[in-house]
């Protein structure tokens, strides 16, 4: 079974590319490595024995994702990961945003069209909740007013899937909320590797601990929550990439419900920043340099999942604690800078 993924050498790209080899899935991996490199190949391969096929080139380019379905007319799923995701950088650059995330995305359900049909899975975010009303939150919260340009190509990218779908019943997706993914591959051969300055709390944490960054900056303690900081759901990336083969699975099995479904993907529990640093702490042995400093400007006070729909119709759960998905980053971090 050949299987498309988009933006595969990238954080959760890597480590699902891992996932699908181990389970036996033929991959394809188109990336423009513009937030990655061509060394985590080889990352996969001291993991699972075996590179995946790799096709460089820029999905904003639309002859070129026409020449690849050409080339692999085999192909019957594709996960997409491929997508701008700064976003601080979306507020500043609008048109980078919806061209990579929306034009890209719409180009690639085309020619999928035109194939008849395919398995299709998508990165979404649960930032599409923005401040939920009720947690934890499940599925059928409200979608939320966007606060960025990025927030918003998640959930008009869901919206384009969802109407493409409902028109095409060959086509099968499955968007994917994620909730806070970190940490990094057991083996330490894959990891996050953030260009620049990291924007996430869990690269920033283990960068200022390995001394590339003086100081963690703690953004806002104000917030109603047990100690005033934000509270997240933390999920280590092996348990999400895991629930990618399974989304994957359950549409070549004809499992799914209708031809369209949304499932969250967290742990189900919500950590503050301050637990988050003293997990740290922990199982790092090491003293986290930090301060408390005013909050960052469009920040929820809280988002954790309700994990029920993914446990009982997608069959998956996350498995790893916040502090094993920790000293993953951590290990990773520490390889890295060797
Ligand atoms: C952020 C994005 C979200 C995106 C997700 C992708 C914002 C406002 N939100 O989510 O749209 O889908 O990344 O991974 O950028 N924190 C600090 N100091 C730091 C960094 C973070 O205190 O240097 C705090 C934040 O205030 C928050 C928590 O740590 O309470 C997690 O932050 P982060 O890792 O950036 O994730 P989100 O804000 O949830």
């Amino acid at each position: 079974m050949k299987v498309l993924v988009t933006g595969g050498l990238g954080f959760i790209g890597s480590h699902t590319v891992v996932e699908l080899q181990n389970e036996g899935f033929e991959v394809v991996v188109v990336d423009n490595l513009s937030n990655s490199s061509k060394d985590v190949l080889k990352g996969i391969e001291a993991i699972t024995g075996k590179q995946p096929i790799f096709e460089e080139f820029d999905l904003r380019d639309k002859q070129k994702i026409q020449d690849f379905f050409k080339k692999y007319d085999d192909v019957t799923g594709v996960i997409h990961f491929a997508a701008s995701k700064a976003v601080g950088e979306s507020v500043e650059n609008p048109l980078l945003y919806y061209e990579n995330n929306i034009g890209v995305l719409t180009y690639i359900l085309q020619q999928l069209e035109k194939k008849g049909g395919a398995s299709f899975i998508f990165s979404s975010s649960c930032t599409v909740y923005g401040q939920a009303d009720a947690l934890p939150i499940t599925e059928d919260a409200p979608v939320k007013p966007a606060e960025s340009p990025y927030g918003n190509t998640k959930q008009v990218g869901e919206e384009i899937i969802r109407d493409t779908c409902k028109v095409n019943s060959d086509l099968k997706a499955i968007a994917l909320r994620y909730f806070n993914p970190i940490g990094a591959h057991p083996s330490g051969k894959i990891g996050e590797l953030p260009l620049g300055v990291p924007q996430n709390l869990v690269p920033f944490v283990t960068q200022t601990a390995i001394g590339l960054r003086e100081q963690l900056l703690v953004f806002g303690n104000d917030y109603p929550t047990v100690d005033g900081t934000g509270i997240r759901d933390y999920i280590h990336v092996v348990d999400l990439a895991k629930a990618h083969v399974k989304a994957l699975q359950r549409l070549l099995d004809d499992k799914n419900e209708s031809n369209y479904e949304v499932f969250n993907l967290g742990t189900g529990k919500g950590s503050s920043v301050l637990e988050v640093i003293q997990s740290f702490e922990r199982v790092s042995g090491e003293k986290l340099n930090y301060k408390i400093v005013d909050r960052r400007a469009g920040d929820v006070i809280a988002a954790y999942a309700d994990t029920q729909k993914a446990n009982e119709v997608l069959g998956w759960k996350a498995k790893s604690t916040l502090d094993e998905a920790l000293k993953s980053a951590w290990e990773w971090e520490k390889n890295v800078r060797a």
